[in-house]
């Protein structure tokens, strides 16, 4: 089955309000497309801004965290129900930076994905390997893990909707990719983990991810891969790059 292939920005800690809603305009018609979903997840304070900026294009907005509860008393906070109300559809869960600055880990990750589709907002779940694990040959191992445990009670029809994206740590930032075989090598062992926690057909569905240095140049051979739907992208999703990446 043909997968609808999804190019999502992560603005990560960049763009304040009014440089967001200028990027918008930026790229507005340069990211036009028909064949593609087109996310911006931004940083919380520009949520509100962007839903606004992108009215009436076919950009959808997600968020870059959430926590685990509805409301209360958790100073700083922002719950899946405010995300949904400021009209956010996406939201990116287990990213290697919250993992890793802010020591999220698997089982908080779990009730993050839970309350995301409790709140009916699409998670983004992202998994992914250090330069060290890969070099020591448990770079599926780690990641089946990762999957495996975030994914503990979510069921087939809630994982069909959801998007999982493979960032290896290595390649976040660095300005080196993996290689095409190496981003599809796991993307594929991602999908036949899906299929063995679920059945085949939940891992058809699925869209799979890849992203770590994805720019105008390497896109296109990484999104023709069978097992990749489309990329998670940093910082090339600041800058009109992020117009010839969709359109790759
Ligand atoms: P870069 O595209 O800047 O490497 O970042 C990738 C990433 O972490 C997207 O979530």
């Amino acid at each position: 089955m043909a997968r609808r292939k999804i190019i999502a920005g992560n603005w990560k800690m960049n763009m304040t309000p009014s440089q967001a809603v200028a990027l918008c305009a930026e790229l507005k018609d340069l990211v036009k497309s028909d064949s593609v979903d087109v996310v911006y997840c931004v940083p919380a304070i520009d949520i509100v801004p962007v839903v606004e900026a992108v009215k009436g294009t076919n950009v959808q907005v997600g968020a870059e965290n959430l926590y685990i509860e509805d409301k209360g008393a958790y100073t700083g906070e922002i719950s899946a129900p405010m995300l949904v109300d400021a009209g956010v559809k996406y939201v990116i869960i287990g990213h290697s930076e919250r993992r890793e600055y802010f020591k999220e880990d698997d089982a908080f990750l779990n009730k993050k994905v839970k309350k995301a589709f409790e709140a009916g907002l699409t998670p983004i779940l992202c998994c992914g390997e250090t330069l060290e694990q890969r070099e020591m040959g448990v770079t599926m191992d780690w990641i089946r893990l990762q999957i495996k445990s975030d994914l503990v009670g979510i069921t087939a029809d809630q994982v069909k909707k959801m998007v999982i994206a493979y960032e290896p740590i290595w390649a976040i930032g660095t300005g080196k990719t993996a290689t095409t075989e190496q981003a599809e090598e796991v993307c594929k062992g991602i999908r036949e983990c899906i299929a063995e926690i679920y059945d085949q057909a939940t891992a058809d569905e699925v869209r799979i991810q890849y992203g770590g240095s994805v720019n105008a140049g390497n896109a296109a051979e990484l999104f023709a891969q069978p097992d990749i739907d489309g990329g998670l992208v940093g910082g090339a999703s600041l800058k009109a790059d992020f117009g010839k990446i969709v359109n790759y």
